[in-house]
């Protein structure tokens, strides 16, 4: 599949959201990814459906909403009516997780499950048939701008393998910690949506720049 950039604008600069988003959609960045956390399963606090509909004032791109809550299919139909297009659930967060990801489908939205760092690739094994993507994650969830952690890609190189059993298109999204440096060892390892926040939106040579030169090593 087409390699796909996410732009998390977690550490985007609030007080010009239009101007950031906008920046990054003019360099050509493939998604927005909205971070969601709620104090709770996560040690923050970030935005919740307002900003996802906001966002989908700012643009048309496909906008995909990380749930980091506790309950998360309390919360679906509110991200499906701001006008995201897949939702993804952490598997830690959720005891019904077939419940909830059939919730997801049923509002109109692809499907996305998450793993933590801590988390191996066979607690998704269950759900494979039921999801459009599987998001791994490369930092603990909470903020943006933490150390990739290399520990999780031989997991990223598994789940290639488990998405290659599946006849189905389903994206394998990494997320945290992704710059220059640490892109081409999650592509290596099979990876093909990249979230990227700091890398984009803290960038010294500026948004533009900084999608152009992330860009280029996807080639
Ligand atoms: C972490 C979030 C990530 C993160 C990405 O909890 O899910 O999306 O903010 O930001 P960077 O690229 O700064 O790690
Ligand atoms: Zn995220």
């Amino acid at each position: 599949m087409k390699k796909i950039i996410n732009a998390s604008i977690l550490n985007a600069d609030f007080s010009n959201l239009k101007e950031q988003i906008d920046q990054a959609v003019a360099a050509e960045i493939d998604w927005i990814h909205l971070d969601i956390m709620d104090g709770h399963f996560v040690p923050n606090i970030s935005m919740g459906p307002t900003i996802a509909q906001i966002c989908r004032q700012i643009t048309t791109l496909p906008m995909d909403a990380h749930l980091m809550i506790s309950n998360p299919n309390d919360f679906i139909p509110a991200f499906a009516d701001a006008g995201v297009n897949l939702i993804s659930v952490h598997v830690e967060a959720d005891a019904h997780i077939h419940r909830t990801l059939r919730n997801i489908k049923d509002h109109g939205c692809k499907v996305g499950i998450v793993l933590n760092p801590g988390t191996p690739a066979s607690a998704i094994e269950s759900v494979m048939d039921m999801i459009d993507l599987v998001l791994v994650m490369s930092v603990d969830p909470g903020f943006g701008g933490q150390k990739f952690i290399a520990n999780v890609l031989p997991k990223v190189e598994q789940i290639r393998k488990l998405i290659h059993t599946q006849k189905r298109d389903i994206y394998l999204q990494i997320d945290g910690g992704i710059d220059v440096d640490t892109l081409p060892l999650a592509i290596k390892a099979g990876a093909d949506s990249f979230v990227i926040g700091s890398a984009i939106f803290r960038n010294k040579k500026g948004i533009f720049e900084a999608v152009h030169q992330l860009k280029s090593l996807m080639q």
